[in-house]
């Protein structure tokens, strides 16, 4: 088939390379010329495990290609996946703005029946907003349908997610639609639901903000844990044992991040409160968020009262491990608590994009994890990177000014602190005296 898809982020360019692997042609327009220069030339724009080899071999088939011609890549295609960003907005609403300009842009090039797809995570009603919007531009209703394709995309594993993942879902209205959807994501052999727009729309919302209250869940019960000489493994590993549960989303630690968890449960809140439906437990699910990130700063409080002018050790700084995005990471939020607090910034992440020192100035960044420990006085461990699970805690106690790690992805282990007299905190999996 012909796709056009709009946005070469995250979602737009996993769904570009996927389809265009699967011997469909795929153009994907994005509006920044240097990321179009550098994806033709076989150069990925963010990482993610498996994009680059991908990306090359279906440069070379000439599966896809990159422009930021929207007009020529709309009328070649016979389905237009919309990708772009649907950041939040300070109250909570989606900022639906890069969507109705495509839109606009859309609407002026139909010139033959094309399935629009809304991809990018869109307020419940979206898609009969996005109809409206093309008859009223004067787009004629047989040109076109809308399908509402919601992504359940882990960042990092991504195309396996795209390739293997639980379940697709196709909010539509037309049979038409419904059949061409169903031929371009059959040999992908995914169950498949198909349904109304309405539903589809808020299966994404409900996943993740189910999924988000899982996690802050386990992580109350973590800091319980802590309080009471529980271990938060055993807790979580039992808990999961019973089908029910499932042992997913289990995981404690210094909170949630990301382009999904954070935007979409407060999205939900924002659709709940139009429809006189409030979502009190995600409202919980969020400010107990909120908390856990700040976990570490509230410790160092504890630990010192006053942190000016001390050197603290930052390990990880995007969201989770396995990506470069630190859209929402909590390590964000912490770095803004110590800088007001006067805390003078080491970091280190085997991975982060660049876009943080731009944000970030003030802060020493490391290329090796060892060199940013020396002389500091607390570690902090904000990703679950593989590679600080084999930190040298001898090394830790020799060379910081004091031994101290805050450990918020429960990497390391408290007896082997212990043992090196290091000062030690985990998230539900205890701490030193
Ligand atoms: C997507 C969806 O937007 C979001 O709803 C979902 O929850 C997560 O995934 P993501 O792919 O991560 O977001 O967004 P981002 O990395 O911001 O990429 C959007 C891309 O679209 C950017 O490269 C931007 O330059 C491009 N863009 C935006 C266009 O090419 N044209 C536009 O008009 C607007
Ligand atoms: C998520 C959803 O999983 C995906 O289906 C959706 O469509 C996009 O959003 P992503 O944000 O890439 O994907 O990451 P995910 O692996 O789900 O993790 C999200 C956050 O939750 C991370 O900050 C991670 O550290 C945290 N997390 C996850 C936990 O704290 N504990 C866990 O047990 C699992």
């Amino acid at each position: 088939m012909n796709i056009c898809v709009i946005g070469a982020g995250y979602v737009g360019l996993i769904t570009s390379v996927s389809f265009a692997k699967m011997g469909n042609n795929v153009i994907c327009v994005e509006k920044n010329i240097e990321k179009v220069d550098s994806l033709n030339k076989g150069i990925p724009t963010i990482y993610e495990e498996g994009l680059n080899d991908l990306l090359i071999e279906c440069l070379e088939k000439e599966t896809i290609s990159f422009t930021n011609n929207l007009e020529d890549s709309i009328k070649k295609s016979d389905i237009v996946f919309i990708a772009v960003g649907t950041p939040s907005l300070d109250n909570g609403e989606v900022d639906m703005n890069q969507v109705y300009e495509c839109i606009k842009e859309i609407s002026k090039y139909i010139d033959r029946y094309k399935i629009i797809v809304n991809k990018s995570t869109v307020p419940v009603g979206s898609q009969k907003y996005v109809k409206d919007l093309l008859i009223k531009n004067g787009v004629s209703c047989d040109k076109f349908d809308v399908v509402s394709n919601p992504e359940f995309l882990r960042e990092g594993k991504a195309l396996y997610d795209f390739f293997y993942g639980d379940k697709i879902v196709i909010g539509h209205e037309s049979q038409k639609s419904r059949n061409i959807m169903n031929l371009l994501y059959k040999p992908f052999n995914i169950q498949t639901i198909f349904t109304s727009p309405e539903t589809a729309e808020l299966i994404k919302y409900a996943s993740n903000a189910f999924l988000s209250t899982k996690i802050s869940f386990i992580n109350e019960v973590a800091n319980l844990c802590n309080k009471v000489g529980a271990d938060i493994d055993t807790v979580s590993m039992a808990l999961g044992l019973d089908k029910r549960i499932s042992p997913e989303f289990l995981k404690p630690g210094i909170g949630y991040g990301g382009s999904c968890f954070p935007k979409d449960t407060v999205g939900l809140i924002s659709i709940g409160e139009k429809y006189n439906c409030p979502f009190e437990i995600v409202k919980s699910a969020v400010s107990v968020n909120n908390k856990q990130r700040l976990i570490p700063v509230d410790i160092l409080l504890e630990e010192y009262h006053d942190i000016k002018d001390k050197t603290i050790t930052l390990l990880g700084l995007t969201f989770k491990s396995g990506t470069d995005d630190i859209r929402e990471a909590p390590s964000l939020y912490i770095i803004e608590e110590l800088l007001k607090k006067g805390v003078k910034i080491n970091a280190y992440d085997p991975m982060v994009s660049d876009e943080i020192k731009e944000i970030y100035p003030n802060i020493n960044y490391f290329n090796n994890m060892n060199e940013s420990i020396l002389g500091s006085e607390c570690i902090i461990i904000c990703t679950d990177w593989e590679e600080f699970k084999d930190i040298d805690l001898d090394f830790v106690k020799d060379n910081m000014k004091e031994a101290f790690i805050i450990d918020g992805r429960n990497m390391l282990s408290l007896d082997e602190a212990k043992k090196r007299n290091i000062k030690y905190y985990s998230i539900g999996k205890g701490y030193t005296n």
